[in-house]
């Protein structure tokens, strides 16, 4: 069992300080799970572990200035693409407040923050993952600067992903690069249900450099947000039978990424999409966020991998877009798939061809 950090109680800590006024930008990767987390428990607790690979080129880049106010609690201006976003500004408002017993000084700014994406909002390309991970990054910085705290890379690291945690769950995965997992899981010393755990060793070198091939069906937004999925969870009748399923494929997930098994690596993360979207099909009330050109694809992968043999495997998120996963190696035949066999079902934003990265950056 893990014990919560004792980052609560920080005020006696940050009592006193005056500080000025200033800029920070972070860059944070989204991430895709290959086993995934949906169910929880307050708050944001998973109800059972998951791991996902942290991307590359989709990421949110953010800046944040901040200037000293009176008013008693965070004030926050958000820009979202150069546009005033009202629903992002009441997010980060309700984040910041709920974060005022961890970093008191959120209480004495006023934040005017410029935050943009590489990828579309809201598309279930885990947006939140970036977006809450970027502001994580830049409020641990702001405490390492101002009150020398967090000084070595692990502290900080892991408030990060503690602090990201509380944004969207599955955004402390993000704090880091590579395979990382949430959630306690057998076998795997270091791992938490308050934080994201980073897989550094071990790890077979085909997985070093995976592709993931965003294929962009539909980009619009999606119409439950993942808050109301997991909800659902707690009435899902498969719900206990998910939670150890879930477990089980870890296991068999990490056994296979240690040995270098794509085939087992495919059957385990495409069953892990699929469960996933058959839990949203048996909630109640029930919904679907895969559409025709998202089945379609997948008809199209399973008929090329049996056709040539090669390891391309798919994963979903929280929408309708699939994530063409796949080893450096057969970059070019996978491009040669995706533009012969694939286009037609894609949105005119086509896909973004993204890979495993290395986490956050800062930038200024
Ligand atoms: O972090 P949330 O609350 O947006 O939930 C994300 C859930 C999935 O993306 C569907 C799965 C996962 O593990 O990332």
């Amino acid at each position: 069992m893990n014990f919560e950090p004792a980052y609560l109680n920080a005020d006696l800590m940050f009592s006193g300080v005056d500080i000025p006024s200033g800029k920070m930008i972070w860059r944070s990767p989204s991430n895709i799970a290959l086993v995934k987390y949906w169910g929880k428990k307050p708050v944001q607790i998973p109800q059972n572990p998951s791991a996902s690979f942290t991307l590359s080129k989709s990421y949110s880049e953010t800046e944040v200035s901040y200037t000293p106010a009176t008013s008693g609690k965070p004030e926050i201006d958000f820009y979202f693409h150069g546009q005033r976003n009202p629903q992002f500004k009441k997010k980060t408002s309700r984040f910041f407040e709920s974060l005022s017993g961890i970093f008191p000084f959120v209480n004495q700014l006023k934040f005017e923050i410029h935050s943009k994406n590489t990828f579309p909002h809201s598309a279930g390309i885990a947006s939140s993952a970036s977006g809450m991970s970027v502001l994580a990054m830049v409020l641990c910085d702001m405490e390492r600067q101002f009150f020398g705290t967090l000084q070595k890379e692990e502290a900080f690291r892991r408030k990060a992903s503690y602090i990201a945690r509380l944004g969207s769950g599955s955004a402390c995965r993000s704090v880091y690069g590579g395979l990382v997992i949430w959630g306690e899981t057998d076998g795997v010393s270091g791992t938490s249900d308050f934080y994201g755990f980073p897989v550094i060793k071990g790890v077979h070198e085909i997985f070093a450099d995976y592709q993931d091939a965003i294929l962009l069906v539909d980009a619009g937004e999606k119409k439950v947000p993942s808050r109301v999925g997991h909800g659902l969870m707690n009435s899902n009748p498969f719900a206990t039978e998910r939670f150890i399923e879930a477990r089980d494929n870890m296991a068999k997930l990490l056994q296979a990424m240690r040995m270098g098994d794509a085939g087992t690596f495919t059957r385990i993360t495409e069953s892990e999409a699929l469960t996933l979207h058959a839990m949203m099909m048996t909630s109640q009330p029930y919904f679907l966020l895969m559409k025709p050109g998202t089945l379609q694809i997948i008809e199209r992968i399973f008929a090329f991998r049996e056709k040539t043999g090669l390891p391309v495997s798919f994963t979903l998120d929280a929408g309708p877009n699939v994530h063409l996963l796949y080893p450096a190696a057969i970059k070019r035949d996978v491009k040669q798939f995706i533009d012969n066999d694939l286009r037609v079902f894609l949105s005119p934003l086509g896909y973004i061809d993204d890979m495993v990265g290395n986490g956050p950056e800062k930038i200024l």
